[in-house]
């Protein structure tokens, strides 16, 4: 018998949502309504939702059977009992402090470890994390390896951090002002890009050298651990959850957002060997999102959690996850739309720079490709560029690196079909690029503009 090779849904439907099919006309106003920008559209006016993957994605029959499962004691919760042991299953880590999602454990742990005249090196940093580090008066410096910010470049790690680099910002920082490294795996910010067992241990060779920990932020560690698993020499007879395993027992702690690998809506954590900082920790923990074994979080969601990391680490999930934004990327590289390769886990990101090279990145080609998508066929991305990266502190506004158009795709909501209807709209809007036009802003917050600028087309 033949090898079948059709990579299908690891799952059926067992509860659906309607999509509303929506009009050109329909949509063409919403967007003008809200400012052409795709943060203030109604989520019911969108047909197929690329804005995030985080907390967007399907939740299980069990999971759903472990939301009625769930307690809500305020302390001391068996619901808690279940969601620490289904972490420190996959990462030893003694101290397991629950929080309502990723960036609020970001926020307890350099409340704790940040400050004025620190230094934390990251691979690079995503947005809150970064903010995170910033608000404490310390400063967030990247070092992932130079092909980590080339989109062409084919490297099968490219969130790998620059372990030369790393030890420059250590001795330039001076040790004792590093109060930790972190690793974000993959890495968001650079495309969902994965980093390899061998660098992770390059890195904590590096903190050992200086007696640092290390910290990973591991929003999508079975990702990572997928693509280690598909692309590390050695590694691929081995089990996910073995390798999650390894990765985490290189770190001294970790951040997370269960709205991600935890399969879960909403959810978060912080994790570490340190008692005495895991005590301080839990003290603004009770400031600030509640007692430690809820932590800003009902017994439902713990629950949620904690079944959601049993099902993320299954091999035939994660062949399906990877392949379907695979599908999609190789897809829009074959109709000659340039993304960023090689294609993430989560995300497949469209070079709008290349794709429109009419529009100057201080008209926003990123955004410009973002509001087509969604007229033309009602799909909704997010730029990353210039609108959101483009203004100063100081009020100067330059271009960003890259200008591109994040597609990301929730885990376990969309079929194949949607994908194929995506692959044709974003080839029908590339084929007629040159009639697209860029936008000026006409209002904008002081800060992270993207979400609420209100913006107009340019005019020929
Ligand atoms: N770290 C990384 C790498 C992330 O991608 C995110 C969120 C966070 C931390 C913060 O977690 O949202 O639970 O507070 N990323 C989402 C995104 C928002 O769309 O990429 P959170």
């Amino acid at each position: 018998m033949q090898r079948f090779t059709t990579i299908i849904e690891p799952f059926r439907i067992h509860a659906v949502e309607p999509i509303t099919m929506t009009t050109r006309e329909h949509r063409a106003e919403a967007i003008a309504t809200a400012g052409y920008n795709v943060f203030g559209l109604p989520a019911d006016d969108v047909i197929i939702d690329l804005l995030t993957d985080s907390g967007t994605g399907a939740m299980s029959r069990d999971q759903w059977a472990a939301i009625q499962h769930g307690d809500e004691s305020y302390a001391g919760s068996p619901s808690f009992t279940l969601f620490r042991n289904a972490i420190q299953n996959l990462f030893h880590f003694k101290h397991v402090i629950p929080t309502h999602q990723g960036r609020a454990a970001e926020k307890i742990l350099f409340a704790c470890v940040g400050g004025a005249g620190k230094v934390i090196p990251n691979n690079t940093h995503f947005d809150t994390t970064r903010a995170n580090v910033e608000y404490t008066g310390a400063t967030a410096v990247d070092v992932v390896i130079p092909e980590g910010r080339i989109p062409s470049s084919q490297h099968p790690f490219k969130g790998n951090v620059d372990l030369d680099a790393l030890r420059r910002v250590i001795v330039d920082a001076g040790p004792e002002n590093v109060p930790l490294v972190m690793v974000t795996v993959t890495n968001n910010s650079g495309g969902g890009q994965p980093v390899s067992l061998e660098n992770l241990r390059g890195v904590r060779a590096v903190c050992d050298e200086f007696g640092l920990p290390l910290f990973l932020d591991a929003c999508r560690f079975a990702e990572n651990a997928w693509f280690i698993h598909e692309r590390e020499p050695g590694q691929a007879g081995r089990s996910v959850r073995d390798i999650v395993r390894d990765m985490a027992a290189l770190a001294d702690g970790m951040t997370m957002s269960a709205k991600k690998d935890g399969l879960a809506n909403i959810g978060g954590w912080l994790a570490m060997h340190d008692d005495a900082l895991a005590a301080r920790c839990r003290n603004l923990l009770i400031l600030t999102e509640g007692f430690p074994t809820y932590g800003g979080l009902a017994g439902r969601d713990l629950e949620a959690i904690a079944q959601g990391l049993e099902e993320v680490v299954e091999p035939d999930y994660l062949r399906y996850r990877i392949r379907s934004t695979a599908y999609l990327g190789e897809a829009l590289l074959r109709a000659g739309v340039p993304v960023v390769q090689p294609i993430g886990g989560h995300a497949v990101y469209i070079d709008a720079r290349g794709l429109l090279p009419h529009i100057p990145p201080l008209q926003y080609p990123g955004h410009a490709l973002a509001v087509a998508l969604f007229v033309e066929g009602g799909i909704r991305g997010c730029e990353i560029g210039t609108l959101m990266f483009g203004r100063h502190p100081d009020g100067t506004e330059t271009p960003a690196a890259m200008d591109l158009v994040r597609l990301a795709i929730p885990r376990r909501t969309y079929t194949q079909s949607h994908m194929d209807y995506v692959i044709e709209v974003v080839t029908a809007v590339a084929a007629e690029s040159k009639s697209l036009r860029g936008y000026r802003i006409v209002e904008e917050p002081p800060q992270l503009r993207h979400f609420t600028a209100r913006l107009e087309p340019i005019a020929d």
